[in-house]
């Protein structure tokens, strides 16, 4: 099977304007979310990425009946089925690990191994599980199989050592079954976590301070599926920018949701961007110098994002000076570095700091994605280099961007998505046969 190949040609500026997709880290605990719901579900504005065909495929082997139309994802929830998510399913993801609460708190019971999903660092779920075992369940692990069991879910005050996303999130959807309150102190902040809210308290939930670090949830209320829209994705947003800040020129986003994106505009401006908003677009121009940015700190939401880091990363290459980017969520999500150097980028890594000291124009090479952003980074830093650049591991990308290389196209970028051969012998192995 040849692989496919993402091939830019760069170093024109960009002129064009796209609509942002529905957000990847919303749709798929939305997702998950619907089996707590009796009836019938039904999504809009659901990216069609392979991780929401894996959370379909999970959906039904848990009983549900999960139907994909385009941007569309219609799931009708019998509210009976089985409690085991394959291995297979776990490992094409790291949002398989959504399912814990909605599958304990629809089935009392969650059968489950180690999720996948980008290689970042050691992503534990012991968070995950002590804080089910807060809510009375309990869990016992054999040959790396975890067994999930509750007699019943009760409410509990939970107290996040860290503001994790993914924990957040689970508690929430586990505490609206359970009986009594929840609390959840040191709650992580992030959008996403206010559109699963929005949507559990459409379908008659009642959970107060998502998207703050204390949220209360009542749990025990009967909840019916209803029609939700998810919100934009900001991480695809910031993508389509970085690309617009690295190679210069006019780029318009539709679709936005500018007040998720305050921390990376500012960040944007800084290096010399003008940045305009007018309701749900966002116009972003750079005909001038890039500047560098003395000092980035990835943090929990509100502030700057893990998930853009890389983004950035790859327009400050070419910004006048030097720029120091701290990361302080993930512990190796630094990997697109390495390959931004072979774009001729000059770049020193100690630990989680990365100096990026800027240089004249990057050039084209032949990269590899290591995970989701890092690959979206070099498809960025390859729109502003001189020559064609050669980008493998789209799997990667196709994990969380819907069209990215019409996107790009639809900027103003050279950009194809090809088949490739790694040899002229295994190119003429796959033409047909001249029978
Ligand atoms: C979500 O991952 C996002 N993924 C990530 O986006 C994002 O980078 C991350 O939040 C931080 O914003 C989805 O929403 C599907 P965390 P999540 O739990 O929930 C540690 C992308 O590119 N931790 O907030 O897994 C963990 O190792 C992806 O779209 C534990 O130690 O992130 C990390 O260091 C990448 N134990 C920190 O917490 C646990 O049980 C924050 O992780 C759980 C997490």
């Amino acid at each position: 099977m040849a692989e496919e190949i993402l091939r830019i040609r760069g170093g024109l500026p960009l002129r064009g304007e796209v609509t942002v997709q529905g957000a990847k880290n919303s749709a798929l605990p939305l997702m998950a979310a619907a089996l707590l719901c009796s009836g019938e579900t039904c999504f809009t504005n659901v990216p069609q990425l392979t991780d929401v065909y894996a959370a379909s495929r999970i959906l039904n082997r848990l009983g549900c009946r999960c139907h994909i139309t385009g941007n569309t994802v219609r799931i009708v929830n019998s509210g009976e089925g089985g409690c085991e998510i394959p291995d297979a399913d776990m490992r094409a993801m790291r949002s398989s690990i959504m399912f814990l609460g909605p599958v304990l708190g629809s089935r009392k019971e969650c059968i489950l191994t180690m999720p996948g999903g980008c290689e970042l660092g050691p992503r534990p779920i012991d968070l995950h599980l002590d804080a089910m075992r807060q809510m009375g369940v309990r869990i016992r692990s054999l040959d790396g199989v975890m067994h999930c069991k509750a007699g019943k879910l009760c409410g509990a005050h939970i107290h996040l050592p860290i503001p994790s996303v993914g924990v957040t999130e689970n508690i929430i959807m586990a505490a609206v079954a359970a009986e009594g309150e929840t609390v959840i102190t040191n709650a992580a902040c992030e959008p996403e976590i206010t559109d699963l809210a929005g949507y559990l308290n459409a379908c008659g939930a009642a959970i107060c301070g998502a998207g703050e670090q204390t949220v209360v949830i009542q749990g025990g209320k009967k909840l019916t599926g209803t029609e939700y829209r998810v919100m934009p994705d900001r991480i695809a947003a910031m993508t389509y920018l970085c690309a617009g800040a690295a190679a210069g020129g006019a780029v318009c986003l539709r679709d936005a949701e500018p007040k998720h994106l305050e921390s990376c505009l500012a960040v944007l401006e800084q290096a010399g961007c003008t940045v305009g908003i007018c309701g749900n677009r966002i116009f972003l121009d750079r005909s001038g110098t890039l500047r560098s940015i003395r000092y980035i700190k990835t943090m929990p939401y509100p502030g700057f994002p893990t998930d853009v880091q890389a983004l950035i990363s790859a327009v400050l290459c070419t910004a006048r000076g030097t720029s120091l980017l701290e990361e302080t969520i993930f512990e190796n999500r630094f990997k697109h570095m390495s390959e931004l150097m072979r774009m001729g980028a000059d770049i020193r890594v100690s630990g989680r700091i990365a100096a990026i000291s800027g240089v004249k124009s990057l050039n084209g090479a032949d990269v590899s994605a290591a995970d989701l952003r890092g690959g979206a980074a070099l498809a960025v830093a390859a729109a502003a280099a001189e020559g064609e650049t050669v980008i493998h591991g789209l799997h990667h990308l196709d994990r969380g961007y819907e069209n990215f290389a019409e996107t790009f196209h639809n900027l103003g970028i050279r950009a194809e998505r090809v088949s490739f051969f790694a040899s002229e012998h295994e190119k003429s192995r796959l033409k047909p046969k001249k029978c």
